[in-house]
């Protein structure tokens, strides 16, 4: 065997001031895949993050919000691993860009760039808030489109009509910090010599580390030519104060890519793995980056450069993806297809994600698609209907039939040598991040198990006298194979992989374990790995996404209805809902009901579970209301019920029925309970 390879793989830094969503997973979900496919190789791979911790809009969401930054940004890092962990991304450290490592590293490089004449000054003239006392970043300005009048356009672009222009060229700009009118004011700034990195930049771009579409692109940059950039800020800011200037900050892209450097410190510091073995200028460690095709400027042009000017290896590849649209379009708040991680956990199995990404994911950089009704069928098709099932058909008679006991010679040897083949083509795909290859290539194998099993029918077999053996052989086939497709999803697929690891009572799988197949080998009791996803949790998916959205839009004002009652009333945050007939009300028939048992459920943020008495019937429901209450608190209590609510199927069990509840969209909900003298199934009226 070849020595293992040695790699830090990264995906690019999410910001500090807003939840992961789903777009985001594309990127840590395909970098997660890769990292775990690397290590069930024999290989040494360390999968770094962090937060994006700096920069004004962070700075402004604090303030907005009365707190301290250092606050919010220990809350939102809180808030993203907790969503990373329920997708199962396996981060070997999760740092942030606002810690001693990272200040210490981006110091480093500045000193070494500016001691090697790559850093210059000048004065340049920008926007400023005379209220706040602020220049203003370019997304802080609005005013009208200077080609097409367009009102409440940003200071770079129009969303109208796709011009391009400097804040200056605004007509009526106001601060939206202040709703000021900027004035210009000029400010000596430092700039990174990027044009000095020209044919250093040429050729680690013609060396094949990045995917051709983006070698494309970058040429089409040179030759409109490499300008100097802009990596300092005045106070105020939020950020790392740059060594030797007074009142002057590192630009939060500065110390953005930095941050994969800062957490691998940090982890070495941890792990006692050297530093310049991994970073150094001779280092012989692979370095990978996974980043979106958004931010390829920053990650291949400035990041090699700023690495190769302060005398650090450059990156080995950095692969770049395109963007995720939802049932064919933009992610869109009205549409409620803004959804976040945490909301897609609330109704569905992460790994339904994780595998419908990876059959979509290639080496290209186009966008990708998540047709949530595709999602559903493909999903129950190749994971319940095609992989699951090869399990559970067999398992019930290796169970019934010979006490969870396989063959002890292995039947079908040259079935098992060409499933043992095509792992080294699987392999192949996962490595080219061509992973929709990958995942057709398993499901074809899928496939031919399931028609092993179809032709061989063993539950006609097990009917007939003296055929047992033959039947032992078939479901020992079957759970062979099974396990075989386990292991080339189990980058993919990890959770599931434990549970297959558990029932199979294997060691933790790997692609050197599938060569010697299972013999005389017991298994234990078949539990289902996962259940087929329902149309009705996808809607209550897109149903909480819309509701959270209406939450956020008034919250930040960016509504549409008008103020017609007082600002603090809770009907102008939550106006009254269009007028209906008397019937559609009668049809809604409300109980009393009592709470005998109130429990959290488990892996759920807002949810309770209710256990609840109509007087004679009891229904569970599940009731976002967890962020009120202790749930011992709640049992003995009666409240009002939605009793012929259609039974809505959540992720963690089937909801009959609805408590009512009261509270703003998006906090706590407080439940209603009837006066004194109410009994559980009196009708409200
Ligand atoms: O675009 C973004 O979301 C940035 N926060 C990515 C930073 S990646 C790296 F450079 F840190
Ligand atoms: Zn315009």
């Amino acid at each position: 065997m070849s020595e293992p390879r040695r790699i830090l793989v990264t995906s690019a830094l999410p910001y500090a001031n807003g939840p992961i969503h789903l777009g985001h997973l594309v990127e840590y979900i395909q970098t997660d895949i890769w990292a775990r496919f690397q290590r069930m190789r024999g290989h040494q791979c360390h999968y770094m993050c962090a937060d994006d911790a700096h920069g004004t809009p962070i700075m402004l969401r604090a303030q907005q919000e009365g707190i301290e930054p250092e606050a919010l940004i220990e809350r939102m890092a809180r808030e993203h691993l907790e969503d990373f962990d329920g997708f199962g991304i396996g981060f070997d450290h999760y740092h942030s860009t606002h810690s001693a490592e990272n200040r210490a590293c981006a110091e480093t490089i500045y000193r070494r760039l500016e001691a090697a004449g790559h850093i210059s000054r000048r004065t340049i003239t920008q926007a400023f808030d005379p209220e706040k006392s602020m220049f203003l970043p370019d997304r802080f300005i609005q005013g009208r489109c200077p080609r097409c009048g367009a009102d409440d356009q940003y200071g770079d672009s129009c969303e109208a009509c796709g011009a391009t222009y400097s804040p200056t060229e605004l007509i009526d700009p106001v601060s939206v910090i202040s709703g000021a009118t900027p004035v210009e004011r000029e400010s000596e700034h430092l700039f990174f010599e990027l044009a000095h990195f020209e044919a250093l930049l040429r050729d680690w771009l013609a060396g094949g580390h990045v995917q051709p579409a983006m070698a494309h692109k970058l040429d089409e940059w040179f030759e409109s030519g490499l300008q100097a950039w802009d990596i300092s800020r005045d106070a105020p800011y939020w950020g790392f104060e740059i060594p030797g200037e007074q009142d002057k900050y590192f630009y939060v892209w500065l110390d953005a890519p930095i941050g994969y450097m800062g957490a691998f410190r940090h982890y070495c510091q941890q792990q006692g793995l050297d530093f310049d073995a991994w970073w150094g200028r001779d280092a012989d460690t692979e370095l990978v980056h996974f980043i979106g095709k958004d931010i390829a400027y920053f990650h291949m042009l400035f990041w090699p450069a700023m690495l190769a000017g302060a005398d650090f290896r450059l990156p080995d590849r950095v692969h770049c993806h395109g963007f995720l649209t939802i049932n064919g379009e933009k992610m869109s708040k009205s549409r409620g297809t803004f959804i976040q991680a945490s909301t897609y956990l609330d109704h569905l199995h992460p790994e339904a994600l994780r595998y419908y990404f990876a059959a979509k994911l290639g080496d290209g950089v186009e966008d990708i698609d998540l047709n949530l009704e595709d999602f559903r069928q493909r999903v129950n098709s190749d994971l319940v209907g095609k992989l699951v099932n090869i399990a559970s058909r067999c398992a019930g008679f290796v169970r019934k039939k010979f006490d969870n006991t396989l063959s002890g010679r292995f039947p079908e040897p040259a079935m098992h040598a060409d499933f043992v083949a095509a792992g080294e083509r699987i392999a192949a795909h996962y490595e080219a991040c061509e992973y929709g290859h990958a995942m057709r290539e398993i499901m074809h194998l899928a496939d031919r198990t399931n028609e092993y099993i179809d032709e061989k029918k063993p539950w006609v077999l097990i009917k007939e006298e003296g055929r047992e053996q033959e039947v032992q052989d078939i479901c020992s086939v079957g759970l062979e194979c099974f396990r075989v497709l386990m292991t080339y999803l189990k980058p993919v697929l990890p959770r599931m992989a434990e549970q297959a690891e558990a029932f199979l009572d294997v060691d933790p799988l790997t692609w050197e374990s599938v060569r010697e197949p299972l013999e005389g080998h017991r298994v234990r009791r078949f539990k289902p790995l996962m259940q087929r996803i329902e149309t009705e949790q996808i809607d209550a998916m897109l149903e909480d996404a819309r509701d959270i959205a209406r939450a956020h839009a008034r919250l930040t004002g960016k509504t549409e209805e008008k103020d017609t009652v007082p600002e603090d009333s809770p009907l102008a945050q939550d106006p009254i809902a269009p007028e209906i007939a008397f019937e559609d009300f009668a049809g809604i028939d409300l109980r009393v009901a009592r709470i005998d048992r109130a429990e959290h459920v488990e892996g759920a943020d807002k949810l309770l579970q209710l256990t609840l008495d109509l007087g004679g019937e009891t229904r569970n429901v599940f009731a976002g209301i967890k962020s009120a209450y202790d749930p011992a608190d709640l049992e003995g209590r009666m409240t009002v019920m939605v009793a012929n609510l259609a039974p809505r199927k959540m992720r963690f069990g089937v909801s009959e029925g609805m408590v009512l509840a009261a509270g703003p969209g998006g906090g706590d909900l407080f439940i209603l309970s009837p006066d004194a003298g109410a009994e559980p199934g009196m009708r409200v009226k």
